[in-house]
């Protein structure tokens, strides 16, 4: 049987191709676990772009209390950011002609056992396997924004040894990976995402409440108890002493009954103007930067508290 590679982290490269919103902020977390980052960039001008949002993220994950400095490296070509890699972490514009030069390119440099992770939200691992050389190295690993903060990481991997090397470098980075079973669009969050959203506009666009009302909801509703429970526990914990099984027999056919009344929207100038200015509204005047900033304020709060219970 092969041996699972478990990288010591200074002596084990980490390539990021793409630092936008999600490649820096990959950069900043394998940085502060201590391993080499090396970064390239198609943009001009693309380092002096990222210093500042690298550096505010390590020093939120300081906050956190993991504090390594791998090094960064920011390098002239692709090739010199993958030519000793161990690990590529592709975070470059959700465009299939995007992904496939740059796949072109890696497969072109990168070390033959290269792990070759692709951040892709919306491509499936089979969409993007016909573009690299060894589609057995291919992953998509996909991250919550921002993911040096969020710990969910979806993982597809075509073989059992692929999928727990990628497993245990991500446990290794404090992230709570989850493996898909079928190579699915939108992997698992996404979906469940898309369809809370799709509700929260048909909410919207037929008039049962505004925007920031909506958010309210879930805000102070079900979404401060699912990040401490999922859906089903919930619905466990729902049914008293009988757990799941009560809550299916007494309230399962109201289930049904309410998914047959949800709406299935589209996005017509009208919907996408009504959105817009309601959360224009629900901002009320805050820039995005400033938005980011008090979420992700709330976030580090959040998981200190969760990490001094778990201790
Ligand atoms: N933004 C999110 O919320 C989010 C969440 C999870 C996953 N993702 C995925 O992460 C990937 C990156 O998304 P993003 O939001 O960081 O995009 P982004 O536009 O912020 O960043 C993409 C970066 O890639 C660079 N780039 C463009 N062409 C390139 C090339 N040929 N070679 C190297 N770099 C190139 C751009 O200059 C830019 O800096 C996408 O696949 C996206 O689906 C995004």
């Amino acid at each position: 049987m092969m041996k699972i590679h478990e990288p010591a982290k200074g002596d084990y490269t980490i390539a990021i191709i793409g630092c936008g919103v999600i490649g820096t902020s990959w950069a900043a977390l394998f940085s502060s676990y201590g391993y080499t980052v090396r970064l390239w960039d198609a943009a001009p001008g693309w380092q002096q772009r990222v210093d500042a949002p690298i550096a505010a993220a390590k020093s939120q994950l300081r906050d956190l209390g993991i504090s390594g400095d791998g090094r960064l490296v920011y390098c002239p070509t692709l090739e010199a950011a993958v030519a000793e890699a161990g690990w590529v972490q592709e975070s470059t514009p959700e465009s299939l002609d995007v992904k496939r030069s740059v796949f072109a390119d890696i497969g072109a440099h990168a070390p033959r056992a290269a792990i070759i992770a692709s951040s892709t939200s919306s491509f499936t691992w089979t969409s993007l396997a016909g573009l690299v050389l060894d589609p057995s190295r291919l992953i998509t690993a996909h991250p919550f924004n921002p993911p040096h903060l969020m710990p969910l990481v979806e993982v597809y991997a075509a073989t059992d040894l692929v999928a727990a090397q990628a497993l245990g470098f991500f446990r290794g980075i404090g992230r709570r990976p989850i493996r898909l079973r079928i190579d699915a669009t939108g992997h698992v969050a996404n979906r469940l995402a898309s369809a809370l959203w799709r509700e929260a506009v048909h909410i919207v666009a037929s008039g049962i409440a505004d925007v920031a009302d909506v958010d309210a909801a879930v805000v102070d509703g079900p979404g401060l108890r699912w990040s401490t429970v999922g859906p089903h526990m919930a619905y466990h914990l729902g049914g008293g002493p009988g757990g799941i099984r009560n809550y299916l027999q007494h309230l399962g056919d109201s289930q049904v009954r309410r998914w047959a009344d949800l709406g299935s929207p589209t996005l017509s100038d009208d919907v996408r103007e009504a959105i817009a200015k309601g959360v224009e509204r629900e901002a009320a005047g805050r820039s995005v930067d400033v938005l980011a900033h008090d979420r992700d304020a709330l976030l580090i709060a959040t998981l200190r508290v969760r990490e001094a219970l778990q201790q």
